[in-house]
């Protein structure tokens, strides 16, 4: 099974971390394909706990090549950090590869991210704050920074000049700011070229002379499918394509070679920051699911926003995807509830709506329609086979797999590595 895509289903936090680490010892790539430190995926293994928001979660297997392809955007201090902060841990790092291709976020890209939000007001889409929607905008915009762009300093100069001179101006005049000086950005940007210059690599052929030799390459989503550029709840998402089509765009790996596509998804929803969530709960359930799951954000510490299980997103996902797998995380959080309501279709102005609406005002109207399922109180957190589960949590996740139409290979019962039940072989 060459190739894989891994992505996620939801609004992001569905436990792709783990699910990347659980399949780690079985792969020789694994490759970042889009965003940047906006994600953040927290991996605990043996009870330690990792944090990673730009390296793919894959650099925590000892043997695996981590690679950053050429759809991340990329700010150098941050992957820096998170370098020496994983050495220090007594991680091997030494095998990443970063493509000649990815983008850079600069000093302007962060400050214009927080005053746009600003500016916003009330309309805010509540990004990380990382620079993440500038950066994608400077590249569509064809005035981004690139890898390679490090590695002349006039070429670089240049580019630099080219963006401020617009960028100063909005910062001067629109967002009442200081401008930037072209200086001060470029010294920054070199202050790192020593370090990056031997990661640098063409990794698209990387890639594609891994997967001819039958190597097996995991292509690890950040964000979400709901959160996609295109895909997802527009405007309220992130500015890359965070779908499987993005693992073709993001790293110069052709459609037909794509083997298998997972998508992990929780047996519940979150999200964090803005946009329209048909099952958000802002009662006590909503609390009871926010405490249980620990659902702040490993980037910006937030709380996330929790709501029941969406079955009309899970198989808008499995549509937009093509998802062979799915894995469900976090059952275990659902422990104790005596009943279960899963979100089976939508109402939209007195009308029954099965699919999600490619209305973005629909689907801010959407309410839920309900179906309960009968809950279980027995701990599960130490269950890996499917027939030791309660058997009302085997309905549910049954109940689950009919709703998406795909099967649900592998069901998380708890943060640890081995906190895992597998039913179907996720590589085989
Ligand atoms: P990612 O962004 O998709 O990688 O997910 P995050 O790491 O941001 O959020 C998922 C959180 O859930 C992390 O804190 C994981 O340790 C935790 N987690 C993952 N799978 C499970 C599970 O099956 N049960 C529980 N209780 N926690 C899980
Ligand atoms: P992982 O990979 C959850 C959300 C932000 C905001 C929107 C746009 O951990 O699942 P951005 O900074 O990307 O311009 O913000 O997208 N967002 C995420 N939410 N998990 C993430 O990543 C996210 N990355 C971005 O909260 O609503
Ligand atoms: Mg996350």
């Amino acid at each position: 099974m060459p190739a894989v895509v891994l992505i996620g289903a939801q609004w992001g936090d569905e436990g792709k971390g783990k699910a990347t680490d659980l399949l780690g010892p079985r792969l020789d790539y694994v490759v970042k394909f889009n965003g940047g430190n906006n994600a953040g995926h927290t991996v605990v293994i043996d009870g330690d706990k990792y944090a990673l928001h730009l390296l793919p979660s894959g650099i925590l297997t000892p043997g695996v090549i981590p690679v950053i392809a050429n759809g991340v955007v990329i700010d150098l201090e941050v992957l820096f950090e998170e370098l020496d902060g994983l050495s220090r841990r007594g991680v091997d790092v030494s095998n990443l590869r970063v493509s000649a291709n990815a983008h850079i976020i600069t000093p302007y890209h962060r400050v214009l991210d927080r005053v746009t939000e600003r500016f916003l007001g009330k309309r805010q889409i509540g990004t990380t704050g990382r620079g993440i929607g500038p950066t994608y905008a400077d590249k569509i915009n064809r005035a981004g920074i690139r890898v390679q762009d490090l590695f002349d300093k006039n070429i670089l100069q240049q580019k630099v000049e080219g963006a401020l001179e617009q960028k100063n101006h909005l910062l001067l005049k629109v967002y009442n700011r200081r401008a930037i000086g072209v200086t001060e950005v470029v010294d920054e940007l070199l202050s790192y070229v020593e370090r990056l210059r031997p990661l640098v690599a063409d990794t698209s052929l990387l890639l594609h002379q891994a997967l001819n030799r039958g190597e097996t390459v995991l292509f690890e989503g950040g964000q979400a499918t709901m959160l996609d550029v295109d895909h997802g709840t527009y405007p309220f998402v992130t500015s890359s394509n965070a779908t499987s089509g993005g693992a073709v765009t993001g790293s110069g790996i052709a459609p037909n070679r794509i083997d298998r596509i997972i998508a992990v998804v929780k047996a519940y929803t979150t999200r964090v920051g803005a946009g329209p969530f048909p099952t958000e709960l802002c009662d006590e359930w909503g609390e009871f699911l926010s405490e249980r799951g620990h659902e702040f954000g490993t980037t910006t510490g937030r709380r996330r926003r929790t709501g029941w299980y969406d079955a009309p997103i899970t198989r808008y996902c499995a549509r937009i995807n093509g998802v062979t797998d799915f894995v469900l995380t976090k059952l275990d959080v659902l422990t104790g509830l005596e009943r279960i309501p899963v979100c089976v279709a939508y109402e939209v102005d007195g009308n029954r709506r099965d699919e999600v609406p490619v209305s973005q005002s629909d689907f801010h109207h959407a309410t839920p329609i309900y179906q309960e399922f009968p809950g279980w109180t027995e701990d599960i957190s130490g269950v890996r086979t499917f027939h030791e589960l309660p058997v009302n949590a085997q309905n549910y996740v049954l109940a689950l797999e009919n709703m998406g139409g795909t099967r649900i290979s592998a069901i998380g019962v708890g943060p640890g590595r081995e906190q895992i039940i597998v039913r179907h072989d996720l590589l085989g």
